[in-house]
């Protein structure tokens, strides 16, 4: 490449670019030109202008196209389309267009092609059909990488680089024998020798002892349940297998650009539990996510506020970007349900008010052909005379108007413990009951949350609690030491902890902490669990304070703690089921069942009372407020998820409206405001 001084390059860097504070916020989307003709191109850049669009991702399946037979590149084509779109002043998230190797590589390296479990060969023909240990894959990843950076590293238009698409999406696990050998290597840097592993993995249990490295083999499919920390060891070593992927092709780029932003899309969303998305977090330059809308999910709106709260805990609490999102209908769930008039714009700020710097989609233009065909775009298959076409013009125009609240944070002081290798063993076979699901655990807390209008920071499990008031923690199965005494440390300094069932049961190896349940958490809550009696399906039992519950009990012991509520009937009559332990100069809650919402929601209540925690502004339910706060000035967000307008006390400048407020605001049913607040 031509050797072009930094600074040049940064000058050159478009002002839609993040993550530097300052310019507009990004808006725009996945950008797929070659699957259109040079006419609709020109037609794009019109219509990208019109609707205010600051940036797009480009080219991330576009490998077949950019290297059409092995080792030559043909990128002309695509120094086109960034040409054209710097000219029209859009900045360019530039993929690597690593996510789906060409049908010619897969026919020339068969053995890159992922093994399920049972050993069977999944083929091409759909994407990311590929094994994530392949040192083949990778190598023609990054050379691809590469001579996209040698060629456009000094491009005006580029403002961030899009590595791979979705790591885990497709292809999270792979049983062949090259990642068996990957799987081994991994072992032994996790547990030195045998010994460690066969004690590790509680191989005494079935005859499971290993006396040599080359019988040990991922957890393919047997006749019994599997060992369960071999499925453990392997669903964290496949999530480090896709981060050496992205990190391969990541430091190929920095070493040509290293001037340029580097990022890769996420999927915080409720059905990709595959990545441990902590271990990636600090890997990229800016975090960026992928979040659909659970058509399924009658509190799909609640569920996508966790999702960004999660992701803006994963940026550390420095902003994000909202990478890709709907602007209507999906095309992958069972029931692709279109977006009611003033949806997309709740949507899109609901996460731009938790963080998102932007709001970006799949895709720009909907696709006449292939797989994703029926799924939504910013211009649709009937064009710019639609409801969808309007929404996504006064998007545009909402984000410009919001372009100040760039680079703010949202301030919390209760934060919840979120972590996806409980997730994994919580859900692993063979446990007490199918019905205690992790997400539902986690969800049943954080709505109780979003309905008290309470911000929530994210964070993991060993996370500096130091200045949150209160922490929740929904089902954290498996803990390590340091984790609890983090806990243990935090309540004693006056802190408020409220803990769920089935949390600090087993260590990071996944055996039972021994001596009573739960082994991390006994002291803290001044209990201790005897035995678990889950309900039956569809059972529920009743407490004495009237709240009714489902799915678990136990026989829960008081040594320290009160009961706050106990059952009427069911397996445990008398027993408790929700307790308070003050320990230090904080306390510990227990809450020992699922309880229904109204029951979980006055546990919360009780337990941020108890910790003095409240909502800044007092709102109806159902109406989301959030706070973004910066050097100079707050920033409220109120959404109005109901059928009625609703009156909020506000003063400042209303952003959207661009309307003065002296005391106070009518938010229309379903529409949104954001107000810069004044004093
Ligand atoms: C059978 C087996 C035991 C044990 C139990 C579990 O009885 O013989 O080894 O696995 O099932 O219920
Ligand atoms: C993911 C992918 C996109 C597209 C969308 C469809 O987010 O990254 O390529 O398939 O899903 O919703």
């Amino acid at each position: 490449m031509t050797d072009v001084p930094r600074r040049e390059v940064r000058a050159h860097r478009p002002a839609g670019a993040p993550p530097s504070a300052g310019g507009p916020l990004a808006y725009g989307g996945d950008y797929n030109p070659e699957q259109w003709s040079r006419d609709v191109w020109r037609e794009d850049l019109r219509l990208m202008g019109e609707a205010g669009v600051t940036m797009v991702t480009v080219g991330v399946f576009s490998w077949a196209l950019l290297e059409p037979v092995p080792g030559r590149y043909e990128l002309d084509w695509l120094a086109e389309v960034l040409d054209g779109l710097h000219g029209a002043r859009i900045a360019v998230d530039l993929a690597t267009g690593t996510a789906s190797p060409p049908p010619w590589f897969s026919r020339a390296h068969p053995e890159t092609l992922p093994m399920t479990e049972d050993g069977g060969r999944l083929w091409p023909g759909g994407r990311q059909a590929w094994c994530p240990s392949s040192p083949v894959y990778r190598k023609a990843a990054t050379a691809l990488a590469t001579a996209l950076a040698r060629r456009f590293g000094d491009h005006p238009a580029l403002a961030l680089w899009h590595v791979g698409n979705e790591y885990g999406c497709h292809n999270a696990h792979c049983y062949c024998d090259v990642s068996a050998a990957a799987f081994r290597d991994w072992l032994r840097l996790r547990h030195g020798d045998l010994d460690a592993l066969n004690e590790a993995w509680g191989t005494a249990f079935w005859s499971q002892r290993y006396t040599a490295w080359e019988e040990i083999l991922p957890p393919r499919a047997a006749p019994a349940f599997r060992n369960p920390t071999q499925r453990l060891d392997f669903r964290r070593f496949s999530s480090d297998e896709l981060l050496a992927c992205y990190i391969a092709e990541r430091d190929a780029l920095r070493a040509i650009t290293p001037q340029v932003p580097i990022t890769t899309n996420f999927m915080v969303q409720p059905f990709a539990r595959d990545i441990d998305y902590w271990r990636w977090a600090g890997e990229v330059d800016l975090v960026t996510n992928d979040h659909y809308m659970d058509a399924s999910d009658p509190d799909a709106h609640i569920e996508l506020a966790l999702s960004a709260d999660v992701v803006r805990g994963l940026a550390g609490g420095a902003p994000w970007l909202l990478m890709e999102h709907a602007t209507s209908a999906v095309n992958w769930q069972p029931r692709n349900i279109a977006k009611q008039p003033g949806e997309l714009l709740r949507n899109s700020l609901a996460s731009v008010a938790r963080g998102s710097d932007g709001a970006m989609f799949f895709q720009w233009r909907a696709s006449r052909a292939g797989a994703e065909k029926f799924h939504s775009a910013l211009v649709s298959h009937a064009g710019t005379d639609t409801k969808v076409w309007r929404d996504v013009v006064d998007l545009g125009a909402a984000l410009r108007r919001l372009a100040p609240v760039r680079g703010t944070r949202v301030p919390a002081e209760v934060a919840l413990i979120f972590d996806w290798q409980s997730w994994w063993v919580l859900e692993a076979q063979a446990r007490p009951s199918v019905d205690v699901a992790y997400l539902d655990q986690v969800h049943a807390l954080y709505r109780a949350l979003w309905h008290a209008g309470i911000a929530v920071d994210v964070v993991p499990p060993e996370a500096d609690l130091t200045g949150q008031r209160v922490v929740v923690v929904p089902a954290l199965h498996m803990v390590s030491d340091a984790a609890a005494t983090r806990l243990h440390d935090f309540v004693a300094a006056g802190g408020t902890a409220l803990i769920t069932f089935l949390s600090g049961i087993v260590d990071p190896n996944d055996h039972i902490r021994l001596g009573g349940y739960p082994g991390a958490f006994r002291d803290l809550l001044g209990i201790w669990v005897e035995e678990f009696f889950p309900l039956r399906a569809n059972q529920t039992v009743h407490l004495d304070d009237g709240a009714t519950a489902c799915v678990w009990t136990e026989l829960l012991h008081l040594r320290g703690a009160q009961a706050v509520a106990s059952y009427r009937d069911g397996p445990l009559p008398g027993v408790p089921a929700v307790t308070r332990h003050a320990f230090g100069d904080g306390a510990g809650w227990y809450l020992a069942t699922r309880l229904d919402d109204r029951g979980t929601q006055r546990v919360v209540q009780r337990v941020l009372a108890d910790a003095g925690v409240s909502s800044p502004t007092a709102v109806p339910r159902g109406v989301e407020v959030v706070r973004r706060v910066g050097d100079d000035a707050a920033y409220v967000f109120v959404i109005n998820h109901t059928d009625a307008a609703v009156d909020i006390p506000a003063r400042g400048m209303e952003l959207l409206r661009g309307t003065q407020l002296d005391d106070a605001l009518v938010v229309p049913a379903g529409e949104v405001a954001v107000i810069r607040e004044s004093g």
